[in-house]
């Protein structure tokens, strides 16, 4: 053998050895080799013959382009739900497998943005700049890597910061009939996290686009986009897509919160989330369970919400806040997804029709609604006022019960009553527009204290706003110190009750 071949077998070897090398270190290999047909196509998912090393949940690719995932293996056929168009994929089409689960772009770059859930822009901004692919599912964090909830996250609503105070790294159900103001409460939320460093993501799953875009116009007028990502499977976009529409907006948040930063994440909602999977999976042919909703569904809630947390420090720190949005029918939460759901969270806010007709907005129930863990978190001059607050309101609704039936009224009653009107006025808001937790101190300490005495209850909300705006210049100094958590003290007390009583000169009339 010549010198000159032995050196070309020689690079021969070394270049398979080090090809390999390359293939041994190679995680995700896709199998070339298998190749795939499809049965049947129709109504967002596909049914798929061939691929036996398909696996659960593996992304499969479609000669079309469109993409897809394994849901259901049965012995000879795979059932498959598209993330794409079902009329680009035909019976015969080849499919492939791809060796990976989803995974969805992370990155600053999503924030600012409106997004499908696979990170696609679906606004007019230019393309993403994406860090890194994360899988949209993974476990939930540890137990040993959490810490309990204790820092507030503040939704300037003043019925819930007052009587059902959430914390970072809780979740807190937001549940009720149509149209009871659910969105705008989880909106708001968002629009209060300006200048709070909490970054928002919020998730529609399966409404209309015109109602999309009201509420991220809402965001961008008041300068919440700036720290929102919105992640939108309208109602037309295909089932798989709205099926992990939030999983998808999770692992965004998780991005961030891995980094230390506190998230807030919003799914709206969950019982069109849920029936979707239903429709998914009766579409299967898996047998149904209760309410026609397949077996695991509680599990697919229940591994989403898991994931929302208060990291240790060991772990950065970061939180993510969840308000996971569901849908009542005639007031029934004892339905199997709103149960469901009321038993994963760590509480809800209960909206009611009643309320809402009856103009008491937002319609928050604070009977049925509760905070499990949020209480501890509440700013301490909170605390004590409010706990008075609720106290007193909840008799007064009592009480206003009792007198409905015409029962004549002794004074004492007559002022209790007006004295609870007052503070019913007191803890209506409009949407959009939140108030700071230092205001809605000051507003808790006016209402408790009788400060309000004089002041028509239609005119309530008026002098609400007039107080609020003449304490932001007389009283700085006071709502800074309440901010860094300090209480009202008893010159505070003088000084508020001083503002006060010239705000309402401007009211009329005074007792
Ligand atoms: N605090 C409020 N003050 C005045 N109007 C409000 C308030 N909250 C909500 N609304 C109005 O009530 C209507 C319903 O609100 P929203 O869309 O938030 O309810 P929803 O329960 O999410 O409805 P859907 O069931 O359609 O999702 C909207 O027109 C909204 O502007
Ligand atoms: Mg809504």
């Amino acid at each position: 053998m010549s010198q000159a071949s032995m050196n070309v077998s020689e690079c021969a070897k070394r270049t398979v050895a080090a090809v390999r090398r390359a293939a041994g270190e190679l995680t995700l290999r896709p199998r070339t080799g298998e190749i795939g047909r499809v049965l049947s196509s129709g109504d967002g998912i596909a049914t798929i013959a061939g691929l036996p090393s398909a696996r659960a949940r593996e992304l499969l690719r479609f000669a079309g382009g469109v993409r897809g995932i394994v849901f259901d293996l049965d012995e000879g056929e795979i059932g498959c739900v598209l993330l794409g168009d079902d009329t680009k994929v035909f019976a015969g089409d080849i499919v492939r497998c791809s060796g990976q689960v989803i995974r969805a772009p992370m990155g600053r770059g999503l924030i600012g943005r409106v997004v499908d859930p696979l990170g696609h822009p679906l606004d007019d901004g230019p393309p993403i700049v994406v860090e890194r692919y994360d899988p949209i599912e993974r476990e939930a964090p540890a137990i040993l890597a959490r810490a309990p909830v204790v820092r507030p996250l503040a939704t300037g609503i003043k019925s819930i910061d007052a009587t059902i105070p959430i914390g970072r790294g809780q979740r807190e159900l937001i549940v009720g009939d149509r149209s009871t103001g659910k969105t705008s409460i989880a909106i708001d939320a968002i629009i209060n996290q300006v200048g709070s460093g909490v970054l928002c993501f919020y998730v529609a799953i399966g409404q209309r686009a015109a109602s999309v875009a009201r509420f991220i116009e809402a965001l961008r007028a008041r300068g919440a986009m700036a720290h929102t990502v919105v992640i939108v499977a309208e109602a037309d976009s295909p089932p798989g897509m709205q099926f992990i529409a939030p999983y998808a907006g999770c692992a965004m948040s998780e991005f961030f919160m891995e980094q230390g930063h506190d998230t807030l994440i919003v799914y709206d909602d969950l019982t069109k989330h849920a029936q979707t999977y239903r429709e998914i999976s009766l579409l299967l042919r898996r047998p149904p369970g209760r309410e026609a909703y397949p077996g695991d569904i509680f599990f697919i809630h229940s591994r989403l919400l898991e994931r929302a947390t208060q990291y240790d420090e060991a772990h950065g720190g970061g939180s993510q806040t969840a308000l996971p949005i569901v849908e009542t029918q005639a007031q029934n939460i004892s339905a199997y997804v709103p149960t469901n759901l009321i038993s994963i969270t760590d509480g809800q806010i209960y909206l009611s029709p009643e309320l809402y007709q009856a103009g008491f907005l937002p319609a928050v129930d604070v009977g049925l609604s509760v905070s499990r863990v949020g209480g501890k978190t509440q700013i301490r001059a909170m605390k004590k006022l409010a706990q008075q607050m609720r106290l007193e309101y909840t008799q007064f609704i009592e009480l206003e019960q009792f007198t409905k039936f015409g029962t004549t009224m002794d004074p004492e009653t007559q002022v209790a009553l007006e004295r609870g009107r007052r503070i019913r006025e007191l803890l209506k808001q409009a949407a959009h527009e939140p108030v700071a937790l230092a205001e809605q101190v000051l507003l808790l300490h006016v209402g408790t204290s009788g400060l309000l005495r004089g002041v028509d209850a239609e005119r309530v909300r008026e002098f609400d706003a007039a107080f609020r705006a003449a304490a932001r210049e007389g009283l700085a100094e006071l709502l800074a110190r309440i901010e860094a958590g300090e209480e009202v003290g008893e010159a505070d007390a003088g000084a508020i009750s001083d503002l006060a009583e010239k705000v309402k000169q401007r009211f009329g009339r005074s007792e």
